[in-house]
């Protein structure tokens, strides 16, 4: 079976490899002519646990072409961006998928889309787009669920839930997916689909506005939220998230709106989001706090930002907090600088140990596992204030100007 991914993304990529590996014969088409020249040169475009060797697999087997070209295949799947905009799902490139597919579509062809899309987007939407082609197609959604940085293995190993327009596409979706899937695969109804897929992240978003909401409670009691959180997770059916500085990412930071854009009945959702987007205030607002006992102020202060990233050991920086920090410390006249091992373009420094000496203030924004691991009290000088938004440096535990959020 020729099976076309539309995207190679983050999510796009991984799934083409494995699916080359699961013995297809996969084409990756991609508007992004750098990114298929560099495939084609043999380079990865970002880093991702296991995808190199895969990769480097899918060189001898010749079963993953690259290409800026789509042509006829058996099977289109679209993994392009859904950003949103003034609330609001923004389908765009999904638009452009789907219009350019209809160019080459066939008899028989099933198109499955792992782009996240809000409710309907299937029936309403994409399906009378492909209608006009006049050709018989199956339609699935199959929305995607694996965590980056572990992409490959949750790929592998999730539960996949798919979304038929009916349940012959769904049946034919599933043969593909069992192809490298070992996790469970459901099958249900295609609005169904959309809906679960942003009902999880909409949960996350809920869950971790609870915490960033404990942090604040806990502030004014003077106590230490982590320790709280921890503590009421030892009842069997708790289960908080961590306060941080925000949530970020592709996904949760978005999904949400999504889900009721086309509701006036939610309270809840918008009030999540409204809490964590407010996450980077408390965070400037409490190290105001902390710089006031130690009597500095933000005015000239050297503060060096830990972490672009939106979360741990990744180079994704879509919708970070820590740009919405930056932004406010820079307000508050602070000299600002930053360092993220995985974003060396977008850092002040080559190095950590660089930015370490540079600075009066630290601001971990990112628990990246090499800060966990390097920065001891014997790396920093003596009097810099560490602020934690991760509760992570254990290494600091005994440094006088440690605080936590
Ligand atoms: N990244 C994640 O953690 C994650 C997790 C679950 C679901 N998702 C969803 O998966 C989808 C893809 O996300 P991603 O993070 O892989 O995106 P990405 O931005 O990393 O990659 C998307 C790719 O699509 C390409 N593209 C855009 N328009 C195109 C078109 N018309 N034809 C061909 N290629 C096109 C881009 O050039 C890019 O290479 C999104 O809907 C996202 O919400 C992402």
């Amino acid at each position: 079976m020729n099976i076309t991914i539309i995207g190679l993304g983050y999510m796009g990529l991984p799934f083409a490899l494995l699916l080359a590996k699961a013995g297809h014969k996969v084409t990756g088409y991609d508007i992004n002519k750098k990114k298929i020249k560099l495939l084609n040169q043999g380079k990865l475009p970002f880093g991702e646990l296991g995808l190199a060797n895969l990769f480097e697999e899918s060189k001898k087997t010749r079963n993953f072409i690259p290409t800026t070209e789509l042509e006829k295949s058996d099977v289109f799947i679209v993994s392009v961006p859904t950003p949103e905009k003034n609330h609001h799902i923004d389908l765009t490139f999904v638009l452009n998928a789907v219009n350019t597919i209809s160019k080459v579509l066939d008899h028989d062809n099933l198109i499955i889309i792992e782009s996240t899309i809000s409710p309907h987007c299937c029936k309403k939407i994409i399906k009378p787009i492909l209608d006009k082609t006049g050709k018989k197609y199956g339609l699935v959604h199959c929305p995607e669920r694996a965590i980056p940085g572990n992409t490959l293995y949750e790929l592998v190993n999730n539960d996949r839930i798919i979304g038929g327009l009916d349940s012959a596409s769904a049946l034919r979706a599933k043969e593909i997916y069992s192809s490298f899937v070992k996790g469970k695969i459901f099958l249900t109804d295609i609005t169904i689909a959309e809906v679960c897929k942003l009902t999880e992240n909409t949960f996350r978003d809920i869950n971790i506005a609870y915490a960033n909401e404990l942090a604040k409670i806990c502030n004014d009691l003077g106590i230490n939220v982590w320790e709280v959180i921890d503590l009421a997770n030892k009842h069997p059916r708790v289960n908080i998230l961590y306060p941080g500085p925000g949530v970020g990412g592709h996904c949760i930071a978005i999904d949400p709106w999504f889900l009721t854009e086309a509701t006036k009945t939610s309270k809840i959702v918008p009030l999540a989001r409204e809490i964590n987007d407010a996450a980077p205030y408390f965070v400037v607002d409490k190290l105001q706090s902390v710089l006031n006992e130690n009597n500095l102020h933000y005015n000239g202060a050297k503060i060096l930002v830990l972490g672009l990233a939106y979360k741990a050991n990744v180079d994704d920086d879509r919708e970070s907090p820590a740009y919405k920090i930056i932004q406010l410390l820079k307000e508050r006249k602070a000299e600002v600088k930053v360092y993220d091992p995985y974003l060396l373009d977008k850092s002040d420094f080559n190095n950590l140990k660089e930015g370490l000496a540079w600075a009066e203030i630290i601001i971990l924004t990112t628990n990246h596992s090499n800060f966990v691991e390097q920065i001891t009290k014997e790396k920093i000088k003596d009097q810099t204030i560490v602020f934690d938004t991760r509760n992570c440096l254990t290494g600091l535990k005994t440094h006088p100007f440690y605080y936590v959020l």
